[in-house]
């Protein structure tokens, strides 16, 4: 709790330890304070007591041999540089989640609790409600891809080959499937999305190394039945901004759309601990939004409905998020 009551002077412990390249020094280690305030032009005791401040956050394994703390010897914990990178870098998706009007709820939970503050349709819709609240939604989620993309590269020989056309349901401004193209030569991929996206989509397309393979279907999975003639279908994050009965009626949609053979995966954060605590941002920001349900369910929830929709080699496949592909029967 004390750690808590301090969280933003813990993060910036860590901005400074990132920006002046001292992790990358803690990192491999040991290192001795004397070295480390050499190579940095800092002072011993500041630095010993900036330490303890990144020990006391379970970031650091420490040797004090003596009395002399300039003795004292560091290493970082393995993976400190590349997570504070990804939590408060440049790029970080806490970054781009903090540009979101979250203040407005900020002290005033218990109202917003009881249904007496919340986000307007300015703030924030779910769905976005126009060009601006898509492009700055759809940056968003294309920050927040790299876990996804990892899992998909690691099991591309397995997903790809002997696939032709691939729909990306819900699938942003296309950042994955355009990812996908480049580990897939014989494939060609759609985003289907809200129509709204489709301008984004086609900025990705007008980037990406392969543009004449990737398209985009323009609909709404409400409204219509998901498009056919495509041998593997994605929902990646899609399923959890919906309460389950909607995620039911998609993933039978898939079904109905795939053709005998045909590919469905799903990934998405699903819950776990670690999960849920990096999904700490919307938990906390979408209660102020009653219309995006924001749902992380336990991935034994989709093997379980996938089955039950008559999905087989229903798998699991691990990853940094973890991948569940299933087929349609033959
Ligand atoms: C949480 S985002 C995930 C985007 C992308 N798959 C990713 O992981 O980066 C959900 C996506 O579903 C799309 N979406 C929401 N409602 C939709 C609908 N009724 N029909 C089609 N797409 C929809 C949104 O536009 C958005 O791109």
């Amino acid at each position: 709790m004390s750690l808590l009551f301090n969280g933003s002077k813990a993060v910036d412990v860590v901005t400074t330890a990132l920006e002046t390249g001292l992790l990358d020094a803690l990192e491999p280690g040991p290192v001795s304070l004397r070295d480390l305030a050499a190579r940095f032009g800092m002072q011993p005791l500041r630095l010993y007591k900036f330490l303890d401040c990144l020990e006391s956050l379970g970031f650091l394994e420490r040797d004090e041999p003596g009395d002399d703390i300039n003795d004292t010897t560091y290493r970082a914990v393995r993976g400190l540089r590349a997570a504070a990178a990804a939590a408060v870098g440049p790029d970080s998706i806490e970054r781009d989640r903090d540009t979101y009007p979250w203040r407005r709820l900020h002290g005033r939970l218990a109202e917003s609790l009881r249904g007496e503050v919340s986000l307007t349709e300015d703030e924030f819709s779910w769905p976005p409600k126009d060009e601006e609240q898509t492009e700055a939604f759809e940056r968003s989620m294309s920050v927040g891809l790299g876990p996804v993309l990892d899992t998909l590269d690691r099991h591309a020989d397995r997903l790809w080959p002997g696939r032709r056309r691939f729909l990306d349901v819900g699938g942003g401004a296309g950042r994955l499937a355009a990812h996908v193209l480049g580990k897939a030569p014989e494939l060609r991929a759609d985003v289907y999305n809200l129509p709204a996206v489709g301008p984004l989509v086609e900025e990705t397309r007008k980037r990406c190394g392969h543009p004449d393979r990737l398209g985009f279907v323009g609909g709404d999975f409400f409204a219509e039945p998901l498009p056919a003639g495509y041998d593997a279908l994605a929902f990646v994050r899609v399923l959890h901004d919906w309460p389950t009965r909607d995620a039911r009626m998609l993933v039978r949609k898939a079904f109905d759309a795939l053709p005998p053979g045909g590919l469905l995966l799903i990934c998405e954060e699903f819950r776990t601990p670690d999960r849920l605590a990096m999904q700490f941002f919307w938990s906390y920001f979408l209660i102020g939004a009653d219309s995006a349900v924001s749902r992380l369910r336990e991935v034994e929830f989709y093997t379980g409905l996938l089955a039950e929709t008559g999905f087989t080699d229903v798998e699991v496949l691990p990853g940094v998020w973890e991948l569940v592909v299933a087929h349609k029967p033959r």
